[in-house]
């Protein structure tokens, strides 16, 4: 299994490209077969999930081609069937959105009901109850999730919860079904908006994206489009995280400003300085940073996708913080790993107490998750020492190039797969 090794201590330095929004990139390439021409789509992140997908999208026929590992062109006019297959959900949840794209298109739709995952359990009962309200009849059946329906009509549809997953799945439906719908409590991120953009691009009819209330007027056609991924804001705020952990300077390029406020604004108030430019921030940490208290809500709020690599960083800062995750319930797996890299952290229901220390050590440590990962990856650059973080699939499904890019902020990290190549990296560090 690969792993990454790290010599900590090194500041991070330089500039560094953002890619697109895995998820927003999930969504849009499932909608992209809602037409029955070609779709270009562009600015894809290169990373597991994406190309997961491009394959599930392949299985159920349509016609895929590679322009190059940012550009696919999608063809949905030759798909022969409307159920994706166990292996495809099994390896990224997010196979869902291919509910919604299949039951807008061909008012059918069969795809197996995703499992929990490694930060909770992850229920779709908003995006069945959605689909019901348009029409459609839903079952489960053997594990799988059967939806169709002979009339998809309009619908007021209120959400119990604010779920990005089922605001975008739901709009992928109703953009095809006949007459009005309003989807209220939805979900605000930028790739809820990116979704609804691209949605429109194919000749959709969405107001609204972004708000709390979402307006669609269904049409009968798609046409094809080009469109280009929104950047990746966890992307880029686990990089100005990782800048701010190791007291560097790092400018994170090809990114919104706006859709960081909430990670800027956290960076402040411990004590960075902050930069922004029309499409990149600065980060600046010379000094000790100061302790915060943080909780995760949906979007413009702090970012739960952000939690872990937020926990990391303030395991050095100075006094108590507090990390309170309100979107999930198992979202401090990685705590017990930082522990052992000497962090002073104790979790209490859904509530993480930090008491910073001044410095971390190097650690064999393992990635519970995707940002959970991320966050060990900004422990170890921090630590005095050497880190290897085991697992780095998971981080490899979220991060395009991750240690690459590290690398050309003067990270001393590589991506080694045996005992053998951590031992020549120890010695090539000294
Ligand atoms: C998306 O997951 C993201 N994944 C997650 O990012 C992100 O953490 C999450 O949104 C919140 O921002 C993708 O976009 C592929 P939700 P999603 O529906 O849509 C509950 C990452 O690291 N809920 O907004 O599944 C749910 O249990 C990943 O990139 C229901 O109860 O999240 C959670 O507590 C991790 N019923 C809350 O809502 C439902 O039908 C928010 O979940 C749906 C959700």
């Amino acid at each position: 299994m690969e792993q990454y090794v790290i010599k900590g201590g090194v500041p991070l330095v330089g500039e560094v490209e953002i890619a697109g929004a895995k998820n927003a990139a999930l969504p849009i390439l499932s909608a992209a077969i809602m037409s029955d021409e070609t779709v270009t789509l562009e600015n894809l992140p290169d990373v597991n999930d994406i190309n997961v997908l491009i394959e599930a999208v392949e299985k159920i026929g349509a016609r895929v081609q590679r322009v190059d590992r940012h550009t696919v062109k999608i063809n949905g006019s030759t798909i022969s069937k409307c159920a994706v297959d166990y292996g495809s959900i099994k390896k990224i949840r997010a196979s869902y959105y291919l509910l919604g794209a299949l039951l807008g298109k061909y008012q059918s739709a069969e795809v197996p009901l995703p499992g929990g995952c490694d930060i909770g359990s992850r229920p779709i009962d908003q995006h069945l109850k959605g689909f019901s309200a348009i029409g459609a009849e839903v079952r489960i059946s053997h594990g799988n999730i059967i939806a169709s329906c002979s009339h998809m009509h309009g619908a007021h549809i209120f959400l119990d919860i604010v779920s990005v997953g089922a605001t975008i799945n739901i709009m992928m439906a109703a953009s095809r079904a006949e007459g009005r719908t309003i989807i209220e409590n939805a979900a605000k991120e930028p790739h809820v908006v990116d979704a609804a953009n691209f949605l429109n691009s194919m000749g959709a009819d969405i107001k609204g994206a972004g708000t709390d209330v979402i307006r669609i007027n269904g049409v009968r056609k798609f046409h094809g489009c080009t469109y280009s991924i929104v950047p990746d804001m966890i992307e880029a705020g686990t990089y100005m995280l990782a800048a701010a952990a190791t007291r560097g300077d790092v400018i994170v390029k090809n990114v919104i400003p706006k859709h960081l406020e909430a990670i800027t604004a956290k960076l402040n108030e411990l004590g960075c300085e902050i930069e922004e430019g029309d499409d990149s921030v600065r980060v600046v940490a010379a000094k000790r940073l100061q302790r915060t208290h943080v909780k995760t809500l949906p979007y413009p709020g702090f970012p739960t996708d952000m939690q872990p690599q937020i926990g990391a960083l303030l395991t050095l800062s100075q006094g108590t913080s507090i990390v309170t995750e309100s979107i999930f319930e198992n979202r401090f797996r990685y705590v017990d790993e930082l522990s052992r890299m000497g962090a002073n952290i104790k979790v209490e229901g859904n509530t993480a107490i930090i008491d910073g220390i001044e410095q971390l050590t190097g650690a064999r440590v393992s990635s519970p998750d995707l940002r959970a990962g991320a966050a060990l990856v900004i422990a170890g650059l921090a630590a005095e020492g050497i880190t290897v973080v085991d697992d780095i699939v998971y981080i490899q499904r979220g991060y395009e190039d991750f240690d690459g890019k590290l690398r050309g902020l003067g990270a001393e990290i590589q991506k080694v797969d045996s005992e053998l190549e951590i031992r020549k990296f120890e010695l090539s560090v000294g």
